[in-house]
């Protein structure tokens, strides 16, 4: 029988309605280095709807087609500017009591005008977009970015007019094939979650700046590199006023570097001392507020400035109780102060890229971070497409957070099973990790080896620093496993303690085998600090974690949807006992 002709209409048969929707797709290609540009914000009041079954893409909404060829008005199922009005950003699952739990999509659309006061290119910078955005301006399908925590830029210099609609599809949906999967240990907060905003920039602009130390210089030498957005040959100017740094130097085909010698102040946590930096070229000027210090690894040590150092960290996710993933300046300065009273002069962002502020507030307030993408538990390690997807969430963080002192370690995941697939895959990223900033020590957060009961991930030979979790006295009952672990190991670099800890019920009571009592919690923080404490290649911990967080696999009734590890509970009210016996451990170590 012979074929029949393709006559239905495409909305309600088309399976693969995505597929033309996967060109244009954002990557770390299409980034721009902020550097304190003028913007104009798009954030405020967007309409929006929840669109479970993608019907905006499905239907082509984008294109407001209002009448058909005959010029009849033809039935539509949306309403831009009737719709209810959001403020974003905004994780949806905290906007309203209906949407707490809602995974998947939705539609936001606003108006907004725009008079081009003679730039010549300006681009869309979404902050972020849990899990996956597409974007229409005007009619158009501006393209497409998967990756829930880092930016996302589009050129619309070509598709902006004086009246514009712009249309973002935000689609939080959980999938096997994603970095994440579909299965985490935290709440998947959907949204446009971070700053909406236009970028202006000159015909040819820098589009990466990086400066640093030299390492390996006895902090005598500063690297700025910079990378314009043609294969132009120029020159830059680099202008560090209170080091009497004003230097000119040549760029060749787009890109240019200059060494100079300088002996800035070092920072650290104790002296988190900044230096304004301006660097311009052609018609283009960006600047930045730097730190200079050195992380290196040296043996067993960890070296910050030359001098081993001890990471006395805390874990934290990146949530709050009133805005979810959408954390506020002060929400951010809150965990970072809480974070110092603890003791520490580290933090594990886990388990993904946390907005670009706690890393600035980081270099502005002294503390050092472990930023970490979001390759957790049992990825598609066999997937070509879920590796290209890990590689360019691992470039986006470091093309963004490059210039921040405070960030020492990337970490290309968290607690994946040692198999010959994801070996490949982590080992890969190790070295894109490498290549793509060698100043840095790469980490993940590693698993014991359980029957032999030692370190023995073979992950750990293309790492710096060998990050593990283990849970004695909590998921490993028996404590006499962990002195038996560090006995039986023998790493030939230095191990951060990524994870220990134990779940508490704030007020819950008990004796100290009681699980989920404070008492518990206590005494596992007591015995793993007396284990740890003189483990010579033990270099530093961030026990699991902060404060208490929303995540939908712990039901029990001392639970209640949170996983209740935190050293606070989940609306940082309350200190729970154990907060002050690793306080006193940090004291101890500070001195
Ligand atoms: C794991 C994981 C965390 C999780 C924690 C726990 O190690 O890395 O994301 O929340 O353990 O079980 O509480």
């Amino acid at each position: 029988m012979e074929k029949k002709e393709k006559k239905y209409m495409s909305d309600i048969h088309l399976e693969d309605y995505a597929e033309q929707y996967e060109g244009l797709q954002a990557t770390v290609e299409n980034a721009i280095f902020m550097g304190n540009r003028a913007t104009e914000s798009l954030n405020g009041d967007w309409n929006y709807a929840v669109d479970q079954y993608d019907t905006c893409v499905r239907q082509k909404w984008f294109n407001e087609r209002y009448v058909d060829e005959q010029g009849f008005t033809v039935p539509i199922d949306y309403s831009f500017d009737e719709w209810p009005v959001m403020k974003l950003p905004a994780s949806w699952n905290t906007v309203a009591p209906e949407y707490k739990l809602y995974d998947g999509s939705m539609v936001f659309t606003r108006r907004f005008k725009y008079e081009n006061h003679d730039n010549k290119k300006v681009f869309l910078r979404i902050g972020a977009v849990n899990y996956l955005c597409r974007v229409f301006l005007n009619k158009t399908y501006i393209g497409m970015h998967r990756g829930g925590s880092t930016p996302v830029f589009f050129d619309v210099t070509d598709y902006l007019k004086e009246d514009n609609r712009i249309i973002i599809q935000a689609d939080s949906t959980r999938r096997p094939e994603q970095v994440p999967t579909e299965n985490t240990d935290w709440f998947n907060y959907g949204g446009v979650y971070r700053d909406i905003e236009l970028v202006m920039v000159p015909e040819i602009f820098i589009k990466d700046f990086r400066i640093s130390l030299v390492p390996g210089s006895d902090f005598k030498k500063i690297k700025a590199t910079v990378t314009l957005s043609e294969q132009t040959d120029t020159v830059a100017r680099l202008i560090i006023n209170e080091l009497s740094i004003d230097n000119e130097f040549s760029i060749r085909d787009g890109i240019g570097e200059i060494i100079i010698d300088s002996a800035p102040i070092l920072w650290s946590p104790e002296n988190p001392k900044l230096y304004d930096v301006t660097v311009s070229c052609l018609n283009d000027s960006v600047s930045d507020r730097v730190g200079f210090r050195e992380i290196s690894v040296k043996g067993r040590e960890i070296l910050l400035n030359g001098k081993s150092i001890f990471l006395r960290g805390i874990s934290c996710h990146e949530e709050s109780v009133a805005n979810g993933k959408c954390l506020t300046h002060e929400e951010r300065i809150e965990n970072i102060k809480l974070a110092k009273e603890l003791g520490c002069n580290f933090m594990r962002a886990a388990h993904y890229p946390h907005h670009e502020d706690m890393a600035r507030l980081a270099d502005e307030m002294g503390i050092l971070l472990w930023e970490e993408i979001p390759v957790y538990w049992a990825v598609r390690f066999e997937r070509e497409k879920t590796y290209q997807d890990a590689e360019n969430q691992l470039k986006e963080v470091i093309f963004r957070d490059f210039n921040r002192a405070s960030v020492i370690i990337w970490s290309v995941g968290n607690e994946n099973a040692d198999t010959d697939e994801r070996l490949l895959f982590m080992s890969k990223l190790s070295k894109c990790a490498h290549e793509t900033d060698g100043t840095r020590p790469v980490s993940a957060a590693c698993l014991v080896d359980g029957e032999k009961n030692m370190i023995a991930d073979r992950l750990a030979e293309h790492l710096d620093i060998i990050g593990i979790n283990e849970y004695c006295g909590w998921y490993t009952p028996d404590f006499s496993r962990l002195p038996e672990l560090m006995e039986n190991s023998d790493p030939d670099k230095p191990v951060i303690i990524t994870e220990f800890g134990a779940d508490a019920m704030k007020g819950c009571h008990g004796d100290i085998t009681d699980k989920g009592t404070e008492e518990c919690q206590a005494d596992v923080y007591e015995k793993q600090i007396d284990a740890l404490r003189n483990i010579e290649y033990v270099k530093g911990m961030t026990p699991w974690i902060l404060y208490d967080f929303r995540c939908p696999r712990r039901t029990s009734v001392i639970q209640k949807y949170y996983n209740r590890k935190g050293l606070l509970s989940e609306d940082k009210t309350y200190k729970k006992p154990a907060f002050y016996i690793l306080r006193k451990f940090y004291m101890e170590k500070a001195e």
